[in-house]
């Protein structure tokens, strides 16, 4: 079965975005069709990008790049859980896009995005960068409001934004799933 890592992108000590992502994974194992998994940034902890090599020429020389690399490798789509910082996307996403090149090529992406615009800023530049990395970022994402989505720091779920993930996630699918 294909695997799909939800990679979180955020890594502050009592982030919202571990939640999230939890969320997101909890609606996608709904579906049997793929096997769905946490990437957590926090937990890999790479350090900043230190490779004397540029990634496409994949002459890793630190124990944290391969092991990074091999996580990668051996997933077949992804979600990138993202907040937006100061209009922009989180520095450990960032960071952990850089660190490898082939194994993110020609696999799709989904984009959650939140904030109190939705994270959309944060998405529309990670954009950006995974182009060049030839991921395949689907056209459709989900931006979520920490205005009516969350409270005392702490993220709540509403039929509207189940229905908004649910529908990522079977567009996901069917960039993986081959129907017969
Ligand atoms: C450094 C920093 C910059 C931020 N900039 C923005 C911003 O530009 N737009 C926005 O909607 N929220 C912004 N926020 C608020 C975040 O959306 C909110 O803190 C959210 O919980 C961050 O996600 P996290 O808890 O997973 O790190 C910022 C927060 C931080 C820590």
């Amino acid at each position: 079965m294909k695997k799909v890592g939800i990679i979180i992108a955020s890594v502050r000590e009592q982030r919202i975005g571990d939640s999230i992502a939890k969320h997101v994974l909890k609606l996608a194992q709904t579906s049997k069709a793929l096997e769905y998994s946490l990437i957590d940034l926090k937990e890999i902890n790479l350090p900043m990008l230190n490779e004397p090599y540029p990634a496409a020429a994949k002459n890793y020389q630190y124990p944290h790049t391969k092991a990074w690399s091999e996580t990668i490798s051996a997933c077949d789509g992804f979600i990138i859980v993202t907040a937006e910082y100061n209009h922009g996307y989180p520095p450990a996403i960032k960071n952990a896009l850089d660190y490898l090149y082939t194994e993110w090529n020609n696999k799709p992406l989904a984009f959650v995005g939140y904030g109190y615009s939705n994270g959309v800023r944060a998405i529309e530049q990670l954009r950006q960068v995974v182009s060049y990395l030839q991921l395949k970022p689907l056209w459709k994402d989900v931006g979520i409001s920490l205005i009516t989505n969350a409270k005392d720091g702490m993220f709540f779920t509403t039929e509207m934004v189940d229905n908004q993930l649910n529908g990522l996630i079977k567009d996901l699918e069917s960039n993986l799933v081959v129907k017969m």
